[in-house]
């Protein structure tokens, strides 16, 4: 099978020495985010304090975010991760007696579902769906829980468990036609998979940048569709959602006319700078590009690990499904420590090993980890 990025693979030193398959946790560091995090620590040295640069870094980060899900720059706050993007945006919302539900899924991210949890002393009832891993109907099964008492939507586009995909549009025309906004959880998608958030006409979306973004934890981004965020006035806030953060009158509360009212306090400054150059790189490749490569390497992984008699929880059709393919496996913290001693990073989360590879990745770093995988736990 052909690698078309080959030659991106000099700037991930770490491929020198191991192989890294675990970007539903962390992806591998390239060359141009240790340069960004260099120049962020060079300017500290020298200026001692650049406020015009560091605000130039977070608007180049929300800048190439936007980029890569089609969306307006001001349509974009900048917090300090998923969670607290989910908070902020939850904080906006009301829920009333004949409109009380949240739904998810059973196969949601804990944080997000603890965070709609959290609103219940504002009246909200999290209603959860149930989904089985390797499953291809969740988009069903959310559709038809939605109705005329649901208040939100919440679905994660990737399942960080085992990569099964949502059809985001679907699922928000059925919070659409019932009144309901959707909230989409990113986090294992962005970077990976390719999003229009004008043509899937998603309401609000969010990701962080540790994991297919390339990036690091300590930041992430909220897309709110702008006559949405124009109604929504959150009671989590900051500084950075007036319409002037420089204004420094503690007496005004003004609100950003667009997504940034959602933004609170200082932006992480050196984790923009990371994630501009990281998804610099992913924009300049192009994630539909990456996106049919990845669906290359998942059929590659689901046909060689069957063939190795490895129990796989993700869906087998690798259309439903994301970078991510999830082997189940016992002792899967442990193997994840033994399979590292082998020079394969992968990731762990309960009962199964996460094989997630990047654009980066070739084919026999998938079958070179599989075939481990096996070997390790015959
Ligand atoms: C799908 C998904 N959502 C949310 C989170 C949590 O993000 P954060 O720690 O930025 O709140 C994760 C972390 O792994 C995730 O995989």
């Amino acid at each position: 099978m052909k690698h078309p990025f080959s030659s991106y693979r000099k700037l991930f030193p770490i491929l020198d020495n191991a192989i890294q398959l675990s970007s539903c946790s962390q992806s591998a560091l390239s060359l141009p985010v240790r340069q960004a995090i260099d120049d962020y620590l060079d300017v500290w040295v020298r200026r001692g304090a650049d406020w015009g640069y560091w605000m130039e870094q977070v608007a180049l980060a929300r800048a190439e975010f936007a980029r890569m899900i089609h969306a307006d720059v001001d349509d974009i706050a900048v917090l300090g991760s998923v969670s607290d993007a989910a908070s902020a945006f939850a904080s906006a919302l009301r829920f009333e007696a004949d409109r009380p539900e949240i739904v998810t899924t059973t196969l949601d991210f804990p944080s997000i579902c603890h965070v709609w949890l959290a609103q219940q002393p504002r009246g909200a009832q999290t209603r959860f769906v149930p989904v089985e891993a390797g499953g291809t109907d969740t988009t069903d099964r959310v559709v038809a829980a939605i109705d005329g008492r649901t208040a939100l939507v919440s679905v994660s586009q990737a399942c960080f468990y085992d990569g099964q995909l949502v059809d985001i549009a679907a699922t928000g025309r059925a919070a659409r036609r019932h009144g309901a906004v959707q909230f989409v959880d990113a986090y294992q998608s962005a970077g990976s998979v390719a999003i229009d958030v004008r043509a899937q006409e998603v309401d609000v979306l969010a990701s962080g940048a540790q994991k297919y973004l390339l990036g690091i934890p300590g930041i992430a981004f909220l897309y709110v569709r702008p006559e949405l965020a124009r109604r929504l006035v959150p009671t989590v806030t900051g500084w950075f959602g007036r319409v002037d953060p420089f204004a420094f009158d503690p007496a005004r509360l003004d609100f950003a006319d667009s997504a940034t009212r959602f933004s609170t306090g200082t932006p992480p400054m050196m984790c923009a700078s990371v994630a501009r150059a990281s998804m610099g790189l992913l924009n300049e490749i192009g994630i539909p590009a990456i996106e049919a490569y990845l669906g290359q390497l998942s059929a590659l992984a689901i046909e060689e690990a069957t063939r190795l008699d490895l129990e796989v929880a993700s869906p087998l059709e690798p259309s439903a499904k994301g970078a991510n393919t999830a082997i189940r496996i016992a002792n899967a913290a442990q193997v994840e420590a033994r399979m590292l001693q082998s020079g394969y990073v992968v990731s762990a989360r309960n009962d199964v090993i996460r094989i997630a590879p990047h654009f980066y990745n070739n084919a026999d770093d998938v079958v070179g980890a599989l075939r481990e995988l096996a070997r390790l736990t015959r």
